[in-house]
């Protein structure tokens, strides 16, 4: 009787010890992707929001440059310094120095650079629109670069380190915002929408569809850039999306 006590008490223990390591095992295997989860949702609605903004037509530079933080910038600018300095006289590396760049002729300069044919030859100066299409894609801005670098496809991102990258050294003013939403507006909703467009469209190329759904009367998201058309035309409102 002892014996057997001793053995099924063996047993219970036994398979105790294997279902609690079983249990930290998988909590351990699904609560390691879990906090991943969220963050990933988040950043995935962000992207939604920002590329049905951005594959229609994507909220003007001045804009997002208006709106840009220069501070925000520089930490956006960590990824470049594995290969850009952009201090006065700084040290060229893989990449340029980048003191002044905007505003500057593109690919010329820098110290002695060895710039790459295919930015040479795109000839032309670094103003906030060329710099803006170049840091989101330089491979397809010019192709053949020499800058391996694979983008910033966060727009706003991009028009906080160019704001950053013009407080080093240029200082050029930025670019006037205030009429490049209602003209855009006036491409993107027609003759139609031009009049009551700018309500809708300003909040739409704040990037904030959320805040322009309810003004214009839409409900989604993705209706926010069409929606700044309805009131005049709501008949045209499903065409414009693409114009
Ligand atoms: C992997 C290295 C690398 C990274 C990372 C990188 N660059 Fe570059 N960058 C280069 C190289 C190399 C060139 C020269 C390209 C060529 O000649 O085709 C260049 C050129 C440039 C130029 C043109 C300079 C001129 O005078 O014409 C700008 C502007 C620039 N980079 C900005 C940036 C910014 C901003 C970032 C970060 C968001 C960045 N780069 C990240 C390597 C890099």
């Amino acid at each position: 009787m002892e014996d057997r006590f001793n053995t099924i008490a063996g047993w219970v223990l036994g398979s105790g010890i294997v279902a609690l390591g079983l249990s930290t095992l998988s909590a351990h295997y699904f609560l390691a992707n879990k906090p991943e989860r969220p963050e990933k949702m988040g950043y995935a609605i962000a992207g939604v929001v920002s590329s049905e903004g951005g594959a229609a037509a994507e909220t003007p530079i001045a804009t997002r440059l208006a709106a840009a933080d220069p501070a925000k910038g520089g930490d956006v600018f960590k990824k470049c310094t594995s290969c850009h300095t952009v201090n006065q006289g700084g040290a060229n590396g893989i990449g340029p120095n980048l003191y002044g760049v905007v505003g500057d002729s593109v690919a010329q300069g820098r110290g002695g650079f060895a710039f790459s044919d295919a930015l040479k030859s795109k000839g032309g100066k670094w103003d906030f629109a060329t710099l803006d299409a170049w840091l989101k894609n330089p491979r397809e801005f010019a192709p053949g670069t020499k800058m391996t670098f694979a983008g910033i496809s966060d727009g706003q991102d991009r028009a906080n380190v160019i704001a950053y990258l013009n407080t080093q050294g240029s200082n050029l003013p930025l670019p006037k915002a205030a009429p490049a939403p209602a003209a855009a507006a006036g491409v993107k909703a027609g003759a139609t929408g031009a009049g009551t467009a700018p309500t809708g469209a300003a909040a739409a190329s704040a990037g904030a569809p959320a805040g322009a759904a309810p003004a214009a009367g839409a409900t989604s998201a993705g209706a926010a850039a069409s929606a700044s058309a309805s009131p005049a035309g709501a008949n045209d409102a499903g065409t414009i999306k693409h114009p």
